[in-house]
This record gives structure tokens, sequence and C-alpha cells, in this order.
């Protein structure tokens, strides 16, 4: 393995995880000004790479003020994870994921994402295909479990499966496939399987995902699963400081509110980012997230309406100064 980042990393590691249509190159810079340790990319189509696809080759491009930057490809044919491996390495990431948890029809509809997890010999060829197509270090994302013929198959029966290769880092959302965005947090799974991985990789890096809108939630998922660090994923919707805001209370058990003038400045900040971003999202899609900002502020109908026009950092600029 070359380079591994992730050994290097200040533990509690506080990582962007992976969304797609979020976390693009902006926001990612945005994350790691507010103290993420790693950022990931939305997921990437292996197959996409695999066959050149110019759209995604796009989303390949990132700015080196993210790194450490990982990609997360998906897909569900393994012959075609190692090309697309070797593109990623040659595009400059510093480590390599594997998605095994996303939910999404479009994905998991089609026997990728998560329903991966039903078959974890194919798991294990796509995690071996891509080891062969990189030096990098490769981690994986997955769920706590997913149904399978009237049993389940676990976080723990897929890190089972995985032994005897080095993976760098795991990330387990801690919640099942059959309710993937509202359950309530499996932290017993994700002790067991993240327990289990360190006796298989003792430098491997295991960090916690899901539910954490909060410093004190963070805590809570080191505390109850041991993991060295978390995922922060929904919680950071107009929130990216939560990173600032997780780091302070891990360290001190205090942490400070962000003020509307703080919350300006990150805004505008996110509008140089996307200004300069050269990946497929630019400033239109930077409108969700000003909305996002202003969620909960006493004008906040008014605003939204002059936010979903915003064409340039000098429009947000001026209705920014009118508050
Ligand atoms: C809009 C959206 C897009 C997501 N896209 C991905 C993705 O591309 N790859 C992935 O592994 N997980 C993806 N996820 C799952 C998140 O990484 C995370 O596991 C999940 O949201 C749980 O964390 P949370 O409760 O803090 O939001 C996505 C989640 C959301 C809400």
């Amino acid at each position: 393995m070359k380079n591994n980042f992730w050994l290097k990393l200040k533990k509690p590691i506080l990582a962007l995880a992976p969304m797609a249509g979020i976390s693009d190159s902006a926001f990612r810079r945005v994350c790691r000004y507010y103290g993420a340790n790693v950022v990931y990319t939305e997921m990437i189509s292996a197959d996409g790479l695999f066959y050149d696809s110019k759209k995604t080759l796009e989303m390949l491009k990132f700015d080196k003020s993210e790194r450490p930057i990982v990609i997360q490809l998906f897909g569900k044919h393994p012959e075609r994870f190692a090309k697309a491996a070797q593109i990623a390495q040659l595009a400059g990431f510093d480590g390599i994921d594997i998605n095994f948890g996303c939910p999404a029809k479009k994905v998991a509809g089609h026997g990728g994402g998560v329903t991966l997890m039903r078959d974890l010999k194919k798991c294990r060829q796509i995690v071996e295909e891509v080891m062969k197509g990189t030096k990098l270090p490769v981690s994986v994302k997955l769920r706590s479990s997913i149904k399978k013929d009237g049993g389940a198959v676990t976080a723990l029966d897929f890190i089972r499966a995985m032994e005897g290769l080095p993976i760098a880092a795991i990330m387990i959302h801690g919640r099942p496939y059959e309710n993937p965005f509202n359950a309530e947090i499996d932290y017993k799974m994700i002790k067991l399987a993240g327990e289990y991985f360190l006796k298989q990789n003792p430098k491997g890096i295991f960090l916690g995902n899901g539910g954490i809108n909060s410093p004190e939630e963070a805590q809570k998922m080191i505390e109850q699963t041991g993991c060295h660090g978390v995922g922060l994923a929904r919680g950071l919707y107009g929130r990216p400081w939560l990173f600032k805001q997780c780091r302070e209370f891990l360290k001190k058990a205090k942490f400070k509110e962000f003020t509307p003038k703080d919350i300006k400045k990150a805004a505008l900040l996110h509008a140089k980012f996307a200004k300069e971003a050269k990946d497929t999202h630019g400033i239109i899609e930077l409108r969700k997230h000003l909305l996002w900002y202003v969620k909960g502020w006493a004008n906040a109908k008014e605003l939204r309406s002059q936010l979903v026009a915003v064409q340039s950092i000098d429009d947000l600029k001026k209705i920014l100064k009118g508050i």
C-alpha cells in the first residue's frame, strides 16, 4: 500500500461522508476549512470510468486544498473496478473507497450499493479488483445489515468475508437497508464489526457513521463503539462548521455557537469555492446550501426567494448585506 494517509490523520478523525449531489468540490473545501480531516467524493460510477464517460471523468476534478481526499466508487461488475481504480489513482486521489451501502433505487435496484452485501463473494472480488488496480489505500463503506433469505447479512459478516485483504479503513453506517435513513443507530453492530476489523487489520482505521447532528452525538458514537472517528453527513446541511464544533467539544467538552455573522462568512466562502470549482457543479448547486444556511432565520422566507435566484457572488453579497 502506497502512502497510507489514513495512518497520519489526527484522531479522533472527522470525515465528510460521501453524499451524492451534496459533497461536490466546493462543499468539500468548505468542510476542510472548518476542520474535516478527510473528505470523500460523492459516489462515482466505476462503469463510467471503465467506459471513459466524459461526464464521469469531469467528476474527478478537485482542488489541492481538499486533500486528503478519497474517491468513492460504485458499481456491480468486479471486472470494471481495476481500471476504474487506475484512473482514480492517476487523477491524484489519496485513497479509494467502495460503496457497499447505497440504498438508492438507481444503484441498489440494479444489484449495486448495499444490495451487494447479499453477495459477499462478489464484494470480496470487487475489493480485490480495486486493489489490483491501485497501490493507494482502499477503504469500504457499508451498512449495519441487510435482510436476506429470512435472515440478515450484517456488517460483521461482511468484515469476516474480507479476511486477509489489507483494507485501510472502514466506515460503518449503523442503519439497515430496510430503514436506510431513519432507523435508530445500531451502535452494537458498529462496535462488533469495527472490533473484528481491527483484529484482522491492526493498523486499520474504523469510522462510525449515522445520526451525528451535534457534537454530543459525535462523542456518543465514539464512546459507544470505540471507533477512531466519525463520518458526518446530513448534520452538515447548512452547518459545515459542525466539524469545528465537534473538534472543540471532543477536546474541551464545550463548543462555540455560530452567529449570523459567522454564517454569512461561511456562505461567502462557499460561494467563492463554488465559483472556482472545476468539477461538474458550480454556483447553481450552491443555491440549496444557501437555503440551508438561512434556515430558521426570522426573515428566512423572504431570503429564500432571493437566494434561489443567486447567479454570482455579487448577488449573494448584496442579499447578505441587507441583513
Ligand atoms: C443526499 C445523500 C446522498 C448520499 N450519497 C451517498 C454516496 O454517494 N455514497 C455513500 O456511501 N453514502 C451516501 N449517503 C449516505 C451518507 O454517507 C451517510 O451514510 C448517511 O446519510 C448517514 O449519515 P447521517 O445520518 O449523518 O446523514 C448519502 C446520503 C444522503 C443524505
